[in-house]
């Protein structure tokens, strides 16, 4: 007998992105409906969360409807509702866990609460047909760097975090600093392409005791203090060998970290995730050091590093599979830990 399909309907809202999907057995992903407040956002120079939270309302039935269709489903099909339920903007979260609990509880449906990190690191089951846990990986976005060691499908153990900024929300600050608007990340990338990243030195932080641990404050700080020494001085500021050299100096330190951890836990397998996970820099040079080290590399497609509710499909898929079910308690905790149920 063939095997029972298990459909999940995904719902991610966590920050600027309306978000739903249906995924099929965690893997196979029918339709992947993202509705970005990009544009929105950008005329401030950045997330402002109450708007997040009406946009996300106004949006969300418009996303799941189209969701379902583009899958060539009905709620009639659907085997569970998983949903973000933390860490993000808490008003953001809220709209798409009341909409979760609606649905599941209108259609009798298992309602599965899921780790938003935990969805960035399953994106990479979705195109990666025969990656399977134990793995290596950096988790790279606007809220979040972390290196994790995925023990088992749901079983994570942080083998190092940042201790300021997170790498997005520094490529997002830098940004704004050299003038290239929101959101950095992109922006920085484009224009590093037609800069020099040896043409300035940043500093590549590294933390006595804590190897695996991040911060970014330094070469921050030192990318304002050029800034304003070039203003000072009356020298030329060049935008693009600025973003490059920053660009390197933010990849060379995540790289390293990286490997280092993969070579000292004797891992086999290393992927990235998250936001900044779709740099090309950071893709191109971990895709080296791996490839150096025999370690196998996985990433996910851009459109899978950031926000998109197919990878929400695909952890609840697994969560789904563990037994994990939540009750009509179930509330947005903005500031969750991976792991936590
Ligand atoms: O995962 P994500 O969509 O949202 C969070 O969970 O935070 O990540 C968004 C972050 C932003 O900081 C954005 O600037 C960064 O990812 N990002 C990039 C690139 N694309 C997005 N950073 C560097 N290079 C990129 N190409
Ligand atoms: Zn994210």
């Amino acid at each position: 007998m063939e095997e029972k399909e298990i459909l999940i309907l995904a719902i991610e809202s966590s920050c600027d992105e309306t978000a739903a999907a249906v995924v099929k057995n965690g893997r196979e992903v029918l339709s992947n409906v993202i509705s970005s407040q990009i544009a929105l956002h950008t005329l401030y120079g950045g997330v402002v969360p109450e708007i997040a939270s009406r946009k996300h309302i106004e949006k969300i039935n418009q996303v799941i409807e189209e969701a379902l269709r583009q899958a060539g489903v009905t709620l009639d099909d659907i085997t569970a509702v998983a949903v973000t339920y933390g860490p993000g903007l808490v008003g953001a979260l809220l709209v798409g866990v009341a909409e979760a609990k609606a649905i599941s509880y209108a259609r009798k449906l298992p309602l599965i609460g899921v780790h938003h990190i935990e969805g960035h690191i399953s994106a990479n089951y979705i195109e990666n047909r025969d990656l399977e846990p134990p793995f290596l990986c950096l988790v790279v976005s606007g809220g979040h760097t972390h290196l994790v060691n995925v023990a088992d499908y749901g079983r994570y153990e942080i083998l190092g975090r940042t201790r300021d900024d997170a790498a997005g929300e520094a490529f997002d600050k830098m940004a704004r600093a050299i003038g290239l608007g929101y959101p950095g990340g992109p922006k920085i990338e484009k224009a590093a392409r037609e800069g020099n990243a040896e043409a300035i030195f940043f500093p590549r932080a590294k933390i006595s005791g804590s190897p695996y641990d991040f911060s970014f404050s330094g070469v921050k700080s030192a990318v304002l203090n050029y800034i304003n020494g070039c203003k000072m001085k009356n020298l030329p500021i060049v935008p693009a060998d600025i973003a490059a050299s920053f660009q390197k100096a933010v990849v060379d330190v995540l790289i390293d970290h990286a490997m280092r951890a993969a070579e000292e836990t004797g891992a086999k397998k290393l992927a990235i995730a998250g936001g900044v996970a779709s740099n090309g820099a950071l893709r191109e040079g971990m895709r080296k050091a791996c490839e150096e080290k025999k370690i196998a590399f996985y990433h996910p497609s851009p459109i899978f590093c950031t926000d998109n509710a197919a990878m929400i499909g695909a952890a609840g898929y697994y969560e789904y599979l563990a037994g994990t079910r939540h009750g009509w308690d179930l509330n947005a905790v903005p500031n969750l830990k991976l792991g936590d149920r």
